[in-house]
């Protein structure tokens, strides 16, 4: 970590709204200096003076995390502004619909850059910074990186894959003293879940989740998991779904009746 007597250092993408705002927000108000990264500039610009005014020591980055130029820019800024990183947060993440069949390639080549090549460009261009600082980097996965759901073939392909870049980074780098852990959370309810829920015909969305995860709930584990209190944590993976991982709901897709009721009332989604 940086110097104790210096606020700890930290990058979040997908940092202008839902769970990366919160992560953003956690951090800051937990005494890291935050760069906010996201590809929505208005949004972020926004976000961020609302965390400045609540005391939070925020600067905005535009940033596309598929763009390899845009982490050098990042890191560059970070660099010259505060002199190092601690922290490494990829949320940055879509969650588009589609079964193997019906994916195209240009679904599959936009979900996986975004949530997993993304992911690695930013591990990539943090670590000189974290091997320094002997940092972290956290992944934002979902109950779907180890649980498998009829409708989103990219989605969970990409999840699954994030949760073995996040265990191949806790090995490749455990001698370094770099950890790499995952925050898999089930529904939280963000804005665009809400769009995304009553698209597929949950408008009243989340009315009736009983495991519904909180943005806020999110930053805090995130907190948790960069601080030296965890410093003996990684390769792990942490779901925020009140146990739906370990539910058994997946099996009910072998029921007979599933098969006559239309995605995606068939199965709960996350
Ligand atoms: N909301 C949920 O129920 C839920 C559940 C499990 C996991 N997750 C994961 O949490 C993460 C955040 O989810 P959310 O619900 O807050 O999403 P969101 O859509 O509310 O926010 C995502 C943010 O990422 C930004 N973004 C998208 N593409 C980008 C890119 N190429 N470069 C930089 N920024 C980009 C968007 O502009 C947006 O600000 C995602 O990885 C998602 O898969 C969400």
């Amino acid at each position: 970590m940086t110097a104790p007597s210096e606020k700890p250092i930290a990058i979040v993408t997908g940092a202008a709204q839902g769970i990366g705002l919160g992560i953003a927000r956690a951090l800051a108000l937990a005494s890291h200096r935050v760069m906010m990264a996201d590809i929505d500039q208005d949004r972020l610009g926004q976000s961020a003076r609302a965390i400045q005014a609540e005391g939070g020591e925020v600067v905005p980055q535009p940033l596309d995390v598929t763009k390899p130029d845009d982490w050098d820019r990042a890191l560059a800024t970070v660099g010259a502004r505060w002199g190092g990183l601690d922290v490494l947060v990829n949320n940055a993440g879509i969650s588009p619909r589609g079964t193997a069949e019906s994916t195209d390639l240009a679904l599959w080549d936009l979900t996986l850059a975004v949530n997993l090549k993304g992911a690695w460009l930013g591990a990539k261009s943090a670590l000189p910074w974290l091997k320094k600082s002997r940092g972290v980097i956290l992944n934002i996965g979902s109950t779907r990186s180890t649980r498998p759901m009829p409708g989103l073939f990219s989605y969970v392909v990409s999840k699954a894959g994030l949760w073995g870049m996040t265990r191949q980074l806790a090995v490749e780098y455990l001698h370094a003293g770099v950890r790499c852990n995952m925050i898999a959370p089930g529904w939280v309810d963000t804005a665009n879940e809400r769009l995304l829920q009553a698209r597929h015909g949950r408008p009243d969305f989340p009315a009736g989740v009983s495991n519904l995860t909180t943005p806020e709930q999110v930053g805090a584990a995130a907190v948790y998991l960069a601080s030296p209190a965890a410093r003996t944590i990684s390769g792990v993976i942490l779901y925020l779904d009140s146990g739906l991982h370990v539910a058994d709901e997946a099996g009910m897709v072998f029921f007979p009746e599933s098969r006559a009721l239309p995605f995606p009332q068939r199965i709960d989604e996350a």
